[in-house]
């Protein structure tokens, strides 16, 4: 008898002292499993006299009872605690303050450009385009600047080395202006038009803060029967004017390019000081920001387009430029640094 209340009490602090479910389960292996403790004394039970063995018997199966219950219940608790603990290490704490996304942004050059193309729309202008990699031809030839014209000296070019394209005006290089686009774009359609040409161009020439070897040329050109400078200084100043949100003067000094004639200089006034005077247009109230004038008869002539026929006017500035004073830019070569902190501005 004293055996199995010993057994009962060793066995059930056992049960009560696992502290986890695989410890229990070794507790249940050494008590009742088939070479537990009390399975041994089960097997034993043959040996035993006949008279005891039946008192034994029952003893035995009660106790097997108890322990299986007392297991039963343990497991339960012992499962309900690891839950309990699972859960709280995965407790989310909904009313915490959200990572935050970072965004991205447009490209400065990329919203002005975009507010350009808006504005010049609103006028009938539409968008044309032309490649980056352009012939000589385009870039030169067609805008009444040929091979040995000192006006070359103009545009420090980027030519492209590789196969010797033999064909007259056919070698290759970066496009040093969006001028080109004119002649391409003449070469196709048939007047009246207006077009504008936004484009990336390069130049072979040290950077500085305002200087750059690419940056962002728009090209502009209106032809019809009677299209003049009067329409060109006015479509600047609506243009001006819309970009900046205030009323803008335009002023057009006699200049030299040999894709117009006559050709001017624009000027605006100072968006600093509105005409006044100020260290940024040095006291002027002016500040230069393109180059224009009416369409030279031999770029109509090398388009196929009769001078005769027609005329218009062009201009050319940087986008770039335009951009720098808009938001107050000091230095075009942080539009390229890709510099977040610049950047995310916009
Ligand atoms: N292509 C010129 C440049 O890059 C800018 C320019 C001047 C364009 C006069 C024009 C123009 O269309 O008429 O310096």
């Amino acid at each position: 008898m004293s055996n199995f209340d010993e057994l009962k009490r060793e066995a059930l602090l056992a049960i009560q002292g696992a502290e986890s479910v695989v410890r229990l389960r070794d507790v249940e292996v050494k008590y009742l499993g088939r070479s537990g403790r009390l399975t041994e004394v089960l097997r034993g039970l043959k040996d035993v006299p006949e008279n005891e063995r039946k008192e034994k018997g029952k003893e035995a199966n009660a106790l097997r009872e108890v322990l299986e219950r007392e297991i039963a219940k343990c497991q339960s608790q012992l499962q309900d605690a690891d839950h309990e603990r699972k859960l709280a290490a995965e407790k989310i704490d909904i009313t915490r303050p959200g990572k935050k996304h970072h965004k991205g942004s447009l490209h400065p050059l990329t919203v002005i450009r975009r507010d350009i193309e808006q504005i010049f729309g609103t006028m009938g202008f539409t968008v044309a385009e032309g490649p980056e990699v352009e012939t000589e031809f385009y870039n030169f030839d067609a805008l009444n600047i040929p091979a040995d014209h000192p006006a070359r000296d103009m545009w420090d070019t980027f030519w492209i080395k590789g196969k010797k394209l033999k064909t007259e005006g056919k070698k290759l290089l970066l496009r040093t202006h969006t001028s080109p686009v004119q002649v391409r774009y003449m070469q196709t359609h048939t007047p009246p038009f207006r077009i504008i040409a936004p484009g990336r161009v390069f130049r072979y020439e040290a950077t500085d803060a305002s200087h750059e070897i690419q940056f962002y040329q728009l090209e502009g050109l209106m032809v019809g029967r009677d299209i003049s400078l009067a329409h060109f200084k006015q479509v600047m100043q609506t243009f001006l004017g819309t970009l900046f949100g205030k009323d803008m003067n335009v002023r057009l000094r006699p200049s030299y390019f040999p894709f117009v004639e006559p050709g001017a200089e624009v000027d605006m006034s100072c968006v600093q000081c509105g005409g006044r005077g100020c260290s940024v247009c040095k006291q002027t109230g002016w500040v230069e920001i393109a180059g224009a004038g009416m369409v030279h008869p031999h770029v109509f002539a090398s388009a196929g387009l009769n001078p005769k026929d027609w005329q218009g006017f062009a201009f050319g500035f940087g986008i770039d430029r335009v951009a720098m004073m808009k938001y107050k830019i000091p230095d075009i070569r942080m539009f390229y640094q890709n510099d977040v902190r610049f950047l995310k501005q916009f």
